[in-house]
């Protein structure tokens, strides 16, 4: 596949069916996902994937944390993701969950059935591979952008071998249970996750429009004629 496909056919995929990714691909892509440059050549990205028993023990315990613990609070002391969104960032996100909601049918006042679509994140959308960034905190914050630049190689990868992804910072939100299923070390920060397999393409959540801001609104071009 060529790189301009991968990046065009590259969207947050959020219904998946249960077609086994098996190990051999999942290394594959993360072998093509680890050439990417990082700050120093740190290279900070630990990675733990999840399928079978091990996923279903990682769900089961992230939805008995969460019961405990309801999300939506925040996750405590979590120094990547701020309480207050300023703008444009507000309306931004405010937007991707309209959009969101909207194309599932969900009435933004229907708490429940918003709830309910929060919940698809425990199960990867349906994704029969999780996978779990993680990095060491004592990096922080310099190389969160080095493990972005990986999970979006991961993301390109993907498609190479006719798989989606969705990126999941839900994890964060529930990072204990993630901790102690996976034995994550406490000095390690649980960055974000992410569903992996072949989608539903009938599936409304895999035909979003989530638009973009044009390349005129977020670059100054300097010294061009
Ligand atoms: C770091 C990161 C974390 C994300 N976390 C979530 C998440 O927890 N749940 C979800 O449904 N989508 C999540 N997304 C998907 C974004 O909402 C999505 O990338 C954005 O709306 C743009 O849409 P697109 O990826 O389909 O182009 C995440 C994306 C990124 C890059």
């Amino acid at each position: 596949m060529k790189l301009t496909e991968a990046m065009a056919s590259r969207f947050s995929a959020r219904a998946f069916i249960d077609t086994p990714v098996d190990r051999q691909t999942v290394y594959n892509i993360l072998d093509l996902a680890r050439q990417c440059p990082s700050g120093s050549n740190i290279q900070p990205w630990k990675v733990h994937v999840v399928t079978g028993e091990a996923r279903t023990q990682l769900i089961e315990r992230a939805i008995a944390y969460a019961e405990e613990n309801p999300i939506g609070a925040g996750p405590q002391g979590n120094p990547i993701h701020p309480r207050e969104f300023v703008q444009p960032y507000k309306t931004r996100r405010f937007q991707c969950g309209m959009r969101l909601y909207e194309a599932l049918g969900i009435d933004r006042k229907d708490k429940a059935a918003r709830q309910a679509q929060l919940m698809r994140n425990f199960y990867f959308f349906d994704a029969p591979v999780g996978l779990i960034f993680s990095l060491h905190k004592s990096l922080l914050p310099g190389q969160l952008g080095d493990l972005g630049i990986f999970m979006g190689n991961v993301m390109l990868a993907a498609r190479q071998f006719d798989l989606h992804t969705c990126a999941q910072g839900f994890w964060q939100d529930v990072s204990p249970a993630v901790h102690e299923v996976l034995e994550i070390p406490e000095d390690y920060l649980v960055y974000n996750g992410m569903a992996l397999g072949k989608i539903d393409p009938d599936s409304p959540a895999n035909h979003l429009d989530m638009g973009r801001e044009e390349v005129d609104g977020f670059t100054e071009f300097l010294g061009f004629s």
